[in-house]
């Protein structure tokens, strides 16, 4: 039985490496093993979400709320949008972009994205039938080359994503820029990655009530600590919003998820606290990485931060590979579309494990 024919084409996503499948291959123990693959928040979630959670498990035989009215109105007073400015995805920021080309791609449409990006957007736009149009990340000036974005614009052109800060480089883009490119035509969708805005304390949710062309990511994957529930949402203006909603799977968001998500909204206290650890973890990776000549450490607006290893004599796999023998996950980033072999990117930890990855680091090192 033949698939259809993109699909056929298609090579699967490589998503970062799990604990467990790094205990299982170098026989390790899971407990001991330090993960900066994934750009998770390492201090665990919310305790008001755990217990949340706890009260909410006798009722999971029931199906979820559809209309999501209560989150929907903590994720706009958080964002500081009206409600009919959100929606919610239940399998994270993922969902979202799903459900974004599945109201706005037509076969045949194209999206430039700038590399080195978020991979993800390509692997579910080409599903839709999309073709990516590259334009590029200055690695030299460490900033977006605007003029090949510019450059990158056909009559075809349906998105253009810019991620800011940006995965994997950790850059932000400048609101001029980005209001330069949201004005050069209202039919193309500029798609703002907001997934890691919160480290860098700056959000541009305020270009939606500017633009109708606008959409901004976000997720509570990142310093809202719940990857493992998988919920995003995004905000733009209330007519992108009402297509989506006509699209989007009815019951994405389970009973667990909703109950996680409002209680992390609703403790200021832990998100204030996550932020400023992750500030301060990146801080000390920053400073610490800095010291190594042979590593080329840029600096970070977001929970993770690109380095180039080309000086170090190891390739990323290679580095990867005898940091993974000591219980270290990094992210080999060969697999990343604009980057070459030899870069990889490390997400923040707790004091503790920093202080371990920098010693493991450069015993790998010397
Ligand atoms: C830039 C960016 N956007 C979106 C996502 C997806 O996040 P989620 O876990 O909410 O699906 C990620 C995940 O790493 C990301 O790095």
């Amino acid at each position: 039985m033949k698939a259809r024919k993109i699909v056929d084409e298609m090579d699967s996503y490589v998503p970062g490496r799990s604990q467990d499948e790094i205990a299982e291959e170098f026989n390790l123990n899971k407990d001991e093993i330090i993960k900066l693959g994934s750009n998770e928040n390492p201090w665990g979630p919310s305790p008001k979400a755990m217990e949340a959670i706890k009260n909410e498990i006798k009722s999971i035989n029931r199906y979820p709320e559809s209309q999501l009215k209560e989150l929907v109105a903590e994720m706009a007073d958080y964002s500081g949008v009206e409600d009919n400015q959100v929606i919610i995805g239940g399998d994270g920021a993922d969902e979202i972009i799903d459900v974004l080309a599945k109201t706005f791609i037509d076969d045949g449409d194209e999206f430039i994205v700038p590399l080195p990006s978020y991979m993800y957007y390509e692997y579910l736009l080409q599903q839709y039938g999309a073709r990516p149009v590259y334009a590029r990340w200055d690695l030299e000036k460490n900033e977006l080359d605007l003029d090949s974005i510019f450059d990158a614009i056909t009559e075809k052109t349906k998105m253009i994503f810019l991620c800011t800060p940006n995965n994997p480089t950790g850059t932000l883009i400048e609101k001029d820029v980005l209001k330069q490119i949201a004005s050069k035509n209202p039919e193309i969708l500029i798609v703002i990655d907001e997934a890691y805005f919160e480290y860098s304390e700056v959000t541009n949710k305020d270009l939606i009530d500017e633009f109708d062309n606008i959409f901004i990511i976000r997720t509570m994957s990142k310093v809202l600590g719940l990857a493992g529930m998988r919920i995003g949402y995004g905000l733009a203006c209330a007519e992108i919003i009402e297509y989506m909603h006509r699209i989007k799977p009815v019951f994405s968001l389970t009973r667990l998820s909703f109950a996680a998500a409002l209680n992390t909204f609703r403790d200021k206290e832990y998100i204030r606290d996550s932020i400023k650890k992750g500030i301060e973890s990146r801080q000390y990776l920053y400073d610490e990485l800095s010291k190594i000549d042979s590593l080329n450490v840029f600096p970070s607006k977001s929970n993770f931060m690109l380095i180039g290893v080309k000086d170090t004599g190891f390739t990323a796999s290679e580095l990867a590979l005898e940091l993974m023998k000591r219980g270290i996950i990094v992210r080999d980033c060969t697999s990343f579309k604009g980057l070459d072999e030899y870069w990889i990117r490390i997400s923040i930890c707790t004091l503790e494990e920093d202080k371990k990855f920098i010693e493991l680091i450069n015993e790998v090192l010397n």
